[in-house]
Parts: C-alpha cells; structure tokens; sequence
C-alpha cells in the first residue's frame, strides 16, 4: 500500500460551520487559493444546497483551482447531489461527498428508517452521484459509535455500488485511538472490495483525540485524512491539518507523507484566523503563539544551550520567524544574558549579577519584561544606554 496520505481539507465546509465564521465567495476564494499553495489534495469547498452564496463558493472556488480535487457536500437526496453536480460542473477534479448515518442512534432516532434501508439510500445515492461525476465519496455519518459489522456491510455496499472514497467519520468525537485504528482494521479486513477505495479519517475533537485518532486511522490502513486549518469546526473542532501533517514528518519511522508545503502553515493559520474571526488560542500545537515561546528559566537556559533541548519542530519549518525567549519572574540568568546580548550589550558576570536582582524586581511586578523594561534596567544599574 502506497504510504503517501493525501490531505482533504475541509476549513471551508466543515470548519465554516462554527457559529461567527461564516465567509463570503471573495473570502473563501482567497483561503482556497491559499490551501492549493499549501498543497492540500482535496478542498471541500461547501455544501452547495445549504444557500445559494455557499453554492455561488463552490462553483469559483471549482473554477480557480487547477491541482486539488474541488469536493461539494451533499446529503443522500436526490436534489443535494444534483445541486453538488451543478456547482462543481467547471471543476477540473469534481468529487461529490455524499452518505447518511450509520450508528444505531443516527438510524433509530434521526433517521427513522431501517439498517437495510440505510443502505438501500447509500447505494442509491452513489449511484446517482456517479451519472455526473467518476470520483464518488461515501461518508458513514457517526461511524465511530457505529457497530462494525453493519459498517463494514455498508462501506462494502456502497464501493460496489461504485464509491471511490470512503469516509468513516468520528462525528461526535466520541472514539478514543486504539478504538477508531480498530475500526479502520476492521473495514480492511472484512469487506470485500476494499482495497478499490481509499479509506478516509474525519474525526471530531469532542475529547481532544481528533489528531490521535486519524494517526492511528492511517496507521491502520486510512490514506486520506480530512481536517481544517487550526482545527476549526462544530462543538470542539476537527482535526488540525497542522498537528497531523506535523505528526507525520517528525515521526518519519511511521514511515508515511504528505504533499504540504510546510512552510506556509504558519501563514495560512494566521489567514483564516483573520478571515474567519476566530481566535487562536495561545498554546495551540504548532501555530499558537507560544507554540515556539520558552519562559520558565530550565527550558530557557537548556534551549539556548541547543535549541533540540526543548524543540522538536524548527519554526521556520512552519513558517514561524523564530523561537522566542519570553522574560518572567520565572526567568533565569542565562536567559537574561541572551535577551541583553540580542540588545548589542555583552554583560560580564560582574555586570550580570548587578542588573538580575534588578530584574526579578521588575518581573515581579509585571506579567512579561519586554525590551524597553531592559533599557531602563541597563541605564538605573550600569549607566548603559541601548537604542531600541
Ligand atoms: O462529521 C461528520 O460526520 C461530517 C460528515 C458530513 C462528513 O462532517
Ligand atoms: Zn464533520
């Protein structure tokens, strides 16, 4: 089995579902061009019957982007799939997504229908799908609470009905990682056919295992996994596309890749934070802001010693400028040395012991000591004056 795993991106679908962060075409069109930069195999650009300004998106989005696949969403209705079909006509790579739920609870209670007639509308739906488009994925809504053996019955069903792609989605975000690799195992050894179609990840982050989750789903024989820029999405958010693509590369005796450009993480991240009014949180794995921040005086002193001491990730590798050395009250004297020395002084350890009482007097009154606090430390203790 080919190790490359292809990226599906869903920021514009799935993550723009979040209440606050809707976009218009113009917007959307700006973070798509981005996302083909980026590399992403597949975008899935919206879900063309919600509105006519989301199927409006899909259909420029369809006609600008020229390498990724251009997805629509559609719900196992005759007239979502035809509205897909219409939006994604300019595409150069159209692909419907189209399925239903497959957990029990889905079935009985949303639903309302019978197993067996969940796979009747399964297989009907690809089917009709495949009059207009040749690349046809299937999603299994609520697959992680889904019972195996129907899962396995219906994603068997609906690839001989002709689906390219299956989708086993972590809709609530309720599986945890050896639960979901199983359930991805399970698919590859029992349903026949399998191997006629990729496997995808969709996991939800309701208990913050989206990204865990989709490792083990590729571990176990997923190729393509679907998540968004900075994790967005309902309730808790999708996988992060940063934190799998990362995953991958740092653990290369996984022995798995990508086609992203990882260089251009950083600023993608930061566009559809703006873009979207969405907030990163500070300590968010790879893109927040103190993601490559060192404050408390052990890390700061082993990092200036070698960086690896306390960084797996070089930030340039995701576009971040550089690593920083944040001055606390937790702070040492390593870290302050290097702090004045990037100012142009080179303190003696005579001068050091001066000026640090000093500084933990200011840091204790202050949350971070920046660099104008340094100046005036500089010119009260040793009569140093530095231009900022
Ligand atoms: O979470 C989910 O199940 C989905 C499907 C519509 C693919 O977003
Ligand atoms: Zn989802």
């Amino acid at each position: 089995m080919d190790n490359r795993v292809k990226i599906f991106d869903t920021t514009l679908r799935d993550g723009e579902q979040v209440p606050g962060c809707r976009l218009n075409t113009q917007e959307k069109l700006v973070i798509a061009e981005s996302l083909e930069s980026l590399g992403v195999d597949i975008i899935e650009a919206g879900f063309p019957v919600s509105s006519p300004g989301d199927f409006e998106s899909v259909k420029e989005i369809a006609k600008l982007v020229k390498n990724p696949v251009v997805c629509g969403l559609s719900r196992a209705v005759q007239k979502d799939i035809e509205v897909a079909a219409d939006a994604l006509k300019y595409a150069k790579r159209p692909r419907i997504h189209t399925g239903l739920g497959t957990s029990d609870q889905h079935v009985f209670t949303k639903l309302k229908i019978t197993r067996e007639q969940v796979i009747e509308r399964g297989v009907a739906a690809v089917k009709m799908a495949k009059k207009f488009v040749e690349d046809v994925e299937f999603y299994a809504e609520d697959a992680g609470r889904t019972d195996n053996e129907f899962l396995a019955q219906v994603v068997e069903a609906v690839i001989a009905a002709g689906a390219t792609v299956v989708n086993i989605p972590d809709t609530t975000g309720y599986c945890i990682p050896e639960e979901y690799g199983q359930k991805i195992k399970y698919l590859v050894d029992n349903v026949k056919g399998i191997e006629k179609a990729t496997i995808s990840t969709h996991c939800h982050n309701d208990l913050g295992m989206a990204t865990a989750n989709s490792i083990t789903g590729v571990q176990n024989g997923a190729r393509q996994v679907e998540c968004t820029i900075n994790g967005i999405g309902e309730r808790a958010g999708n996988t992060s596309l940063e934190e799998v693509v990362m995953a991958l590369k740092k653990h290369k005796w996984l022995d798995f890749y990508t086609g992203i450009n990882t260089k251009d993480i950083y600023p993608i991240s930061q566009l559809v934070s703006h873009t979207m009014r969405m907030p990163i949180q500070p300590n968010k794995a790879i893109v927040g802001s103190n993601a490559f921040a060192h404050s408390s005086g052990i890390h700061q002193d082993g990092f200036i010693k070698n960086r690896d001491n306390y960084e797996i990730i070089d930030p340039e590798e995701v576009g971040v400028e550089k690593s920083s050395i944040v001055l606390t009250a937790r702070s040492g004297r390593a870290a302050l040395y290097f702090r004045i020395k990037v100012l142009g002084v080179d303190l003696s350890k005579e001068e050091l012991d001066l000026v640090y009482p000093k500084f933990l007097e200011v840091a204790d009154h202050s949350q971070i000591v920046e660099d104008q606090d340094l100046k005036n430390i500089l010119s009260s203790t040793l009569a140093i004056s530095v231009n900022l």
